[in-house]
């Protein structure tokens, strides 16, 4: 399937799969900087810090660490990957030429890990009218797209294919509310294999959780934003460290040229 049809199909199921969103030179240099920061953050070597980089806690566990283009990881290939050929060709049919930040982050979980079902539109946006939802839906995080990259095989996410369109089934509504590991008919296991990318609409019905017996997960997790859009509040997430002095002069072109456009729209919305 070329771009277009991708895209389609992105517009209509909710996500599309490819091999080659990571050049294979770039997939071996990103899993072992991976581990690197998995080794960093468990111990202690790169902190938590309140305008510096977000590991999840001081010397933790990692599970989620969200500055994996801070200087602090000393790990540049974050970065180059963001603005990387083989990637962003796959956004342009779906978010245009003019790309802003954006984040990677690294899911990085060598225990048991379940999330139930949901969509990426908060805790309070469960239990809608039909008409706010299908306005919601409509409206929501359209200007994004997100994306995830095994790094090692990762059947952890499920989603239910088309559900980004529609409103919520009667189960789906059940699932979200009171049964979280619930069943869905027709929900698809995403089983990503080593350097397969998943792109996907955060408004899918989606859940995660790691099998018996596997490994650690350790997956990048990526979002671009189309910088024709407005910023939006729920973007912001956790950003304020992303404003620290020293994280601009060490990204390489394009995402230094994200990180820009993401600054002028963001900085005082985050900073306020
Ligand atoms: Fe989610």
């Amino acid at each position: 399937m070329d771009g277009q049809e991708l895209a389609e199909q992105y517009r209509n199921q909710g996500y599309f799969i490819v091999v080659d969103a990571v050049e294979p030179d770039l997939l071996d240099l990103l899993e072992t900087a991976a581990w690197r920061v998995v080794d960093k953050v468990r111990s202690g070597a790169v902190v938590d810090a309140a305008e510096g980089v977000r590991t999840g806690g001081e010397g933790v566990e990692p599970q989620f660490v969200s500055g994996l283009i801070a200087p602090e990881f000393d790990e540049p290939v974050f970065a180059e990957y963001l603005g990387s050929e083989a990637l962003v060709r796959y956004l342009r049919p779906l978010l245009g030429d003019e790309l802003r930040l954006g984040w990677v982050h690294l899911c990085a979980i060598a225990g048991d890990y379940q999330c139930g079902w949901h969509r990426d539109v908060g805790p309070a946006n469960r239990d809608n009218t039909y008409e706010k939802e299908m306005e919601m839906l409509g409206t929501y995080r359209k200007h994004m797209v997100k994306w995830h990259m095994a790094l090692v095989d990762d059947p952890c996410l499920w989603i239910v294919p088309g559900s980004q369109k529609r409103y919520r089934t009667e189960r789906e509504h059940q699932c979200m509310l009171q049964d979280p590991q619930g069943e869905i008919p027709g929900a698809l296991r995403v089983e990503l294999e080593r350097g397969q990318t998943i792109f996907w609409d955060g408004n899918t019905v989606h859940r995660g959780v790691k099998p018996e017996g596997m490994g650690d997960r350790l997956s990048l997790m990526g979002g671009l934003i189309d910088h024709r859009a407005e910023y939006q509040d729920s973007e912001k997430g956790d950003q304020l460290w992303m404003l620290a002095d020293n994280l601009r002069p060490s990204l390489p072109e394009p995402t230094r040229g994200y990180y820009d456009s993401w600054r002028t729209l963001a900085e005082p919305r985050v900073a306020g």
